[in-house]
């Protein structure tokens, strides 16, 4: 077996994809061949492609555009997943106190679900687009008019939102790290808290998000306060189970390759994570593949949705951030986007069953078990590549490493620094590993990387996060 990048799976894909066309074009269409399943021709649209990694590519729909058919007809096809833009927001929902309208909420809900799309709900507790009533309210008066809104809104839609922006954008701008300034604020710090643990009461099968701009860069002030919120909510069970990146990247706010360190970083806290708002300025291809990639290489990222359809749909059209021109063509970045889609994870046997060395790109050295031994807990290492059988791993669809034929490359906890065993195969996620596009193994349980802690023999591996250096990169021989 020859060296190769562990991409390889993407291209071998596409191979088996071609071959099997052709097999039915032979046979001829009515023929009973069926394609096997680890056999993905690569999709066709963004939804679809997504499904591959079980995600979702979901955009923002505005009632008022409903009508138009090309707009529609976009939506419809590319995505599967939809945000009303404006419609669940709370001055359009509760337009006077204690009176709830979901006129054009249900508009956008209905037109998603009879369509097969799922719904992000959004959003429910926001210093911005109150009603003027709510804006005038001050202290436990705002504090109750907040809980009741949550309950009102949340009741109406019991059971059929997938994800629901709890709280948007409650945290400052700039270097303070602090909580924004708002009415809501002033009602006291836990006004956040009291917001998710009243929608966890409300409706306990939607996943409960925290969503807010500027905190994609890892180094930002912003970033890190949330970080430290969710950290704390977590510590002390406050109901809190993913947090919403809106990603709006423009000169002042440009991506930064570390957004996958942040995304990952939030994933080992224990929630999900997703894109919610992706628009970029300009619409760079390699932009938006990046950001495609870094959800990709992140586990419990759930999935991405942009924040429009065409650039003139965009509450920024003069920017051109979207993925489809005015005209309903498709951009560059659209292209880019559905490439990543398709090749960024492989989830698929990078060996095809068959048994080959795991090398370490910083080292040169491969994933051995210590001594050849073959007791559960037997620690993995560095080590020259050789020949023997303590070195062979065999990749399954189940997304196990195996050796030996029984025994699994196994994680025995979830933290940065846990040490790599084999074990008895279980079927458990910490003997399940994705391996991605851009040669890292990432645990499916832990959400952290396959990683050597040093280059000589003997050096342990272990989990960490994930920071795309060398000594977490892996290729297959
Ligand atoms: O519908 C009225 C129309 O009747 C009126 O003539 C017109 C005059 O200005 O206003 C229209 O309402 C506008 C509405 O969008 C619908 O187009 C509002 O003025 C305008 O403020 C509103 O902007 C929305 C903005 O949130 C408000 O904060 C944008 O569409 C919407 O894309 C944007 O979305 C936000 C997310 O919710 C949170 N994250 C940031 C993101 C972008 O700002």
């Amino acid at each position: 077996m020859g060296s190769h990048a562990l991409p390889r799976p993407v291209l071998r894909r596409r191979i088996r994809g071609a071959l099997w066309a052709l097999a039915a074009g032979v046979l001829g269409v009515g023929a009973a061949l069926s394609t096997p399943p680890t056999a993905h021709a690569a999709e066709s649209t963004l939804g679809a492609a997504a499904a591959q990694s079980g995600r979702y590519f979901g955009t923002a729909i505005a009632a008022g555009k409903l009508s138009d058919s090309t707009y529609t007809s976009i939506a419809n096809r590319e995505f599967n997943m939809v945000t009303a833009e404006n419609e669940m927001k709370i001055d359009a929902t509760e337009p006077q106190r204690g009176r709830f309208d979901f006129t054009a909420g249900d508009r956008v809900y209905n037109w998603a679900v009879q369509n097969g799309k799922r719904v992000r709900g959004h959003t429910l507790a926001w210093h911005s687009q109150q009603p003027g009533w709510m804006q005038s309210l001050s202290g436990s008066d705002l504090r109750q008019a907040m809980i009741d809104h949550i309950n009102g809104v949340m009741s109406h839609y019991k059971g059929k939102i997938a994800q629901w922006d709890v709280v948007n954008e409650a945290f400052a701008d700039g270097n303070s790290g602090a909580r924004r300034d708002s009415n809501l604020q002033r009602t006291g710090n836990d006004w956040i808290e009291v917001a998710f643990r009243t929608a966890r009461a409300a409706d306990p099968s939607a996943k409960l998000c925290y969503n807010d701009y500027n905190i994609e860069n890892w180094t930002w002030a912003k970033t890190q306060a949330v970080y430290n919120m969710v950290r704390d909510f977590k510590q002390r069970g406050v109901p809190i189970d993913c947090v919403g990146f809106q990603s709006h990247f423009n000169s002042g706010s440009p991506y930064n390759s570390n957004f996958r360190t942040t995304l990952q970083s939030f994933a080992a806290l224990g929630v999900d994570v997703a894109i919610t708002e992706l628009d970029i300025q300009g619409a760079s291809p390699t932009t938006y593949a990046n950001v495609v990639n870094d959800c990709l290489a992140v586990s419990r990222c759930l999935g991405i949705t942009v924040w429009g359809v065409r650039d003139t749909d965009s509450w920024r059209s003069g920017d051109t951030p979207l993925l489809f021109n005015g005209d309903g063509s498709k951009k560059p970045a659209y292209s880019a986007v559905l490439d990543a889609l398709n090749g960024g994870s492989s989830g698929e046997p990078p060996a095809d069953g068959g048994s080959g060395q795991i090398k370490n790109a910083a080292s040169g050295r491969c994933l051995d078990v210590v001594n050849a031994g073959t007791a559960d807990g037997t620690q993995v290492q560095l080590y020259d590549c050789h020949s023997g059988t303590n070195q062979q791993w065999t990749y399954t669809d189940a997304g196990e490493f195996r050796i030996y034929g029984n025994k699994c490359l196994d994680a025995g906890g979830t933290g940065n620094g846990t040490r790599i065993q084999i074990y008895s195969c279980w079927g458990g996620d910490n003997q399940k590993w994705r391996v991605n596009s851009d040669g890292t193994i990432v645990g499916v349980q832990s959400g952290l990387c396959l990683d050597a802690a040093g280059t000589g023999n003997g050096t342990p591996v272990q989990l960490y996060t994930c920071s795309y250096a060398a000594n977490q990169r892996w290729t297959v021989s």
